[in-house]
């Protein structure tokens, strides 16, 4: 944190989404994600600097339905060069919020928890009334600089909500309140512009892996994890398309992450060919536990805990990084 008198410096990395989106002008199409720079955003939020000395910078500017890899990999790599450097106090990034929890898990994965990094969004375009991005930006910047922001990993602002990566989730696909943090709840809230957090900071000791601190591959070297949905009547031969092009498979089951036996045994198929197997659910919160209703052991799959599917598949994409076998990665999961 700086030295008395001095504000923080906060680093700022655009990616784009709603947050730099605008209302488009073409009848019947809403708005365009990604259209104003961070310059452009700054300006819109008044008093910023006077809260920060601010570093902006430009990852991407995209929808973050468009999330690839390759951004996921620059992202990860500037974050973990800004939080070495001894001249910036906290992060922040502004992202789509639609694919916005898996960035920030990601992040939350391959980041030491020390310095404050916080993910923001918008639900409405930058030229929206109302719009709710510049509220969002100034409460991140604010809780990037607050000493109590330190060492809880990737946070992600909005709304006035302060989530942990590894419970929030998008719950919603329009409204202000659309993220929650269903089975864990929520870190804490900003009020008059300063963070009340709910629980302490966690720190990153209990959570060594090799993900944290190795180099990060080149992504055109990320394994490929899919996630399969299940549904009444589920054929096994998506399935089977899928593990012939994938080196991990997530499930996102239905309840207690299960689906049609004929699917299962294209699963347990899958695993038997050195495919990685995760069970989630499709349910949006609880549990999915080892041997419960599934033979997990028995047919080699891995049962995700309370992470839900599009986490269990960065997870699994990094844990594969490292070619564990079945028993460390069933202690990745159990771990995460
Ligand atoms: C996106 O995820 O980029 C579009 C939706 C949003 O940011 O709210």
């Amino acid at each position: 944190m700086p030295e008395p008198g001095r504000r923080p410096a906060i680093a700022i990395l655009a990616t784009g989404g709603t947050i730099a989106g605008a209302q488009s002008a073409r009848p019947g199409l809403g708005y365009v994600a990604g259209t104003f720079d961070i310059g452009q955003l700054l300006a819109a939020v008044p008093g910023l600097s006077t809260i920060a000395e601010l570093h902006p910078e430009q990852i991407a500017n995209v929808g973050s339905q468009d999330m690839r890899h390759e951004v996921w990999h620059a992202l990860a790599m500037r974050v973990r060069a800004l939080a070495a450097d001894a001249a910036i106090d906290g992060i922040v990034v502004t992202h789509g919020t639609d694919t916005l929890e898996e960035t920030a898990y990601l992040l939350d994965l391959v980041i030491p928890a020390g310095k404050p990094l916080i993910l923001t969004g918008a639900m409405r375009p930058a030229t929206a009334l109302s719009a709710d991005g510049p509220a969002n930006l100034y409460a991140a910047v604010a809780l990037a600089a607050h000493p109590q922001a330190r060492g809880r990993g990737a946070l992600v602002l909005l709304n006035e909500e302060i989530h942990d990566a590894r419970g929030v989730q998008k719950i919603a696909a329009a409204g202000l309140a659309a993220f929650a943090s269903p089975d864990r709840g929520l870190a804490g809230l900003m009020h008059a512009g300063e963070p009340v957090f709910y629980r302490p900071a966690h720190g990153s000791a209990a959570r060594v892996a090799p993900w944290r601190h190795a180099p990060l591959a080149d992504p055109a070297q990320w394994p490929r994890v899919g996630i399969v949905y299940a549904h009444a009547d589920m054929q096994a031969d998506v399935i089977t398309f899928m593990a012939e092009r994938c080196q991990g498979l997530v499930l996102a089951g239905v309840g207690d992450g299960n689906a049609t036996a004929s699917a299962m045994q294209a699963l347990a198929d899958a695993a038997a060919r050195g495919v990685a197997v995760v069970r989630a659910s499709r349910t949006g919160r609880g549990r999915v536990g080892r041997n419960v209703e599934v033979d997990d052991d028995g047919l080699g799959f891995i049962a995700a805990g309370d992470l839900n599917p599009q986490k269990a598949r960065v997870l699994l994409m990094l844990a594969l990084m490292s070619k564990p076998d079945q028993a460390t990665l069933r202690d990745w999961f159990d771990a995460a």
